[in-house]
């Protein structure tokens, strides 16, 4: 009689399928995603109706991305492989700060601002005076450096999400000083909810699980010689920290947001009423780029 074929035997198959690959590493990937996938249907006794649902989920992912929605990012970010391939890809030095993910909603090309300015096109939360300096890991200040920023306002939502806001809302560059410093005005970030209205939602909804990440301000930092970091400031007085959607919080990149009374002297020009302060110093990382979306407006 003859021999049934079995699933191991469909595994070997499709995996030799790749044996002629003459990009070594693109056969290493091919075959070891066949390799995990297919143990993964097997050890979960994957059903034909649960693959259909499967197949459905990334079809519906691929309907709801257009240049504003990035659903396949959000399935990276909320199953925690962003996290883990930006562990993989930065290990750091002693000293130098934290990488964290990039999310969604970074767009290039934001204006080049001055010391001191506003990243808010108009009113968005309590004014926040973020200062710190840029530094090399022994120390040394970094000037000319680049700190691309972004951030959601009171409403939760990050200008490319609110067809009312300007473009320029809640984003700027801003280059270090000769000393390294830098300082700009933001505003006191708030909880928000990722994109939940698509897939993502849905298994979200479905597991028990919450949408919400911490309060935080975005920031990508350049530096010739030096790795590009996209990294977070969190308020570390935040609602879920210990329960962020994306798995993006680490202790190291936790700040105090400081409350300031409208007539503290320290109060920088441009800044109305109360306010708030949080200083955050950036140790970067010697060597090249990693791969981070560059900023058009420089070549570093
Ligand atoms: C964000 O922080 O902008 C973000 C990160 C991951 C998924 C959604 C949003
Ligand atoms: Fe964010």
């Amino acid at each position: 009689m003859t021999e049934r074929t079995t699933p191991a035997d469909i595994t070997r198959t499709v995996v030799a399928s790749f044996d002629g690959c003459t990009d070594e590493r693109l056969r290493e990937l091919a075959q070891a995603f066949v390799r995990h996938l297919h143990a993964f249907a097997v050890e979960v006794g994957l059903t034909e109706a649960e693959w259909a649902e499967g197949i459905a989920i990334l079809t519906a992912t691929g309907h709801i991305t257009d240049e504003r929605r990035q659903e396949f990012i959000l399935w990276s970010d909320s199953l925690g492989l962003s996290m883990l391939v930006d562990a993989i890809a930065n290990p750091l030095p002693a000293g130098a700060t934290e990488s964290t993910v990039l999310g969604p909603f970074y767009v290039p090309g934001a204006p080049l601002r001055a010391y001191g300015a506003s990243i808010a096109a108009e009113p968005a939360g309590t004014p926040a005076w973020v200062y710190g300096r840029v530094l090399g890991v022994d120390g040394e200040p970094l000037a000319d450096a680049e700190l691309d920023v972004w951030q959601n306002g009171d409403n939760r939502l990050y200008a490319m999400q609110d067809p009312t806001a300007p473009e320029e809302h809640l984003r700027g560059r801003f280059h270090t000083r000769a000393d390294g410093s830098y300082g700009f005005v933001a505003v006191r970030p708030v909880p928000y909810t990722i994109p939940d209205d698509g897939p993502v939602g849905r298994m979200l909804d479905a597991t028990g699980r919450h949408p919400w990440r911490p309060a935080h301000i975005h920031m990508i930092v350049r530096a010739p010689g030096h790795r590009t970091l996209a990294t977070h400031v969190f308020d570390a007085s935040s609602e879920y920290l210990d329960a962020d959607a994306v798995f993006a919080v680490k202790p190291s990149l936790l700040r105090t947001f400081v409350e300031r009374a409208a007539d503290d002297p320290e109060r920088p020009a441009g800044i109305e009423g109360d306010w708030c302060s949080v200083e955050n110093d950036i140790v970067l990382t010697p060597g090249d780029d990693p791969g981070l979306p560059p900023d058009p407006g420089r070549s570093a």
